[in-house]
């Protein structure tokens, strides 16, 4: 896994994005809203419809722009945000102040078991980092999302299927079917994989239920 100072550059790359941006889609780095909802969309398939109330870690929150997209959709839910840019906690908090359901949380990982765990985003930006240890940062994020989600998680990646042209030296693209050979054969029999969204990029759902 990159130590502290690897993730302390990407932490303050996202912290120059929302400087830039302010609390938009630009400012965490997407190209528009209608984007981060489509992703949020496909993410949000790990959860239980049936479910009258349910507790969800979203790790690389941002400044939590999927507890405005559930508070839509859910009428209760417990939200835990956590982000490695303090910058973004703090507008995070800002934003849902005196919701009693949200709280926020520097780290790069839980801090307590959800639910859900949800990661949007979090796996694209390495900067300098070499592939085969941006893998393995990749996989032991897997891990702690399994660890500490009760009945599911989900996290998106930008997919390797990307056109080349396009492709960036300083991003993560991801082997969809390798990430979908490792989440089956280590955390559960029922996974899903969505690469059927229009985006340069595919969602993993892991289904411990
Ligand atoms: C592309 S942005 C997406 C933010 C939010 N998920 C959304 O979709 O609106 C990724 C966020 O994840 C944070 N991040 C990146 N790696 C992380 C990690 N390992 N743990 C926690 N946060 C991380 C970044 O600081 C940034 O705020």
């Amino acid at each position: 896994m990159p130590g502290p100072s690897k993730l302390a550059d990407v932490a303050g790359y996202y912290t120059e994005k929302l400087t830039a941006h302010g609390q938009t889609a630009k400012g965490v780095d997407w190209n528009g809203e209608e984007s981060q909802n489509l992703r949020f969309m496909q993410l949000s398939k790990i959860i239980d419809p049936a479910l009258d109330d349910f507790s969800i870690n979203d790790l690389g929150c941002g400044y939590a722009a999927l507890h405005d997209f559930l508070v839509a959709r859910h009428k209760r839910f417990s939200y835990n945000g956590f982000d490695i840019s303090q910058a973004m906690i703090d507008a995070a908090a800002e934003r849902h102040k005196g919701k009693a359901n949200a709280r926020f949380v520097m780290a790069d990982t839980p801090d307590k078991t959800a639910d859900y765990g949800i990661a949007s985003g979090i796996f694209n930006v390495r900067l300098k980092q070499g592939d085969a240890e941006w893998l393995r940062h990749f996989e032991t994020t897997l891990d702690e999302l399994n660890r500490t989600s009760r009945l599911g998680f989900a996290f998106n990646a930008l997919t390797s299927y990307s056109d080349a042209d396009k492709m960036r030296e300083t991003l993560h693209y991801a082997n969809p079917a390798a990430m979908f050979d490792i989440c089956k054969k280590r955390y559960s029999r029922n996974v899903a994989l969505l690469h059927d969204y229009d985006l340069y990029e595919f969602t993993i759902l892991v289904r411990k239920q």
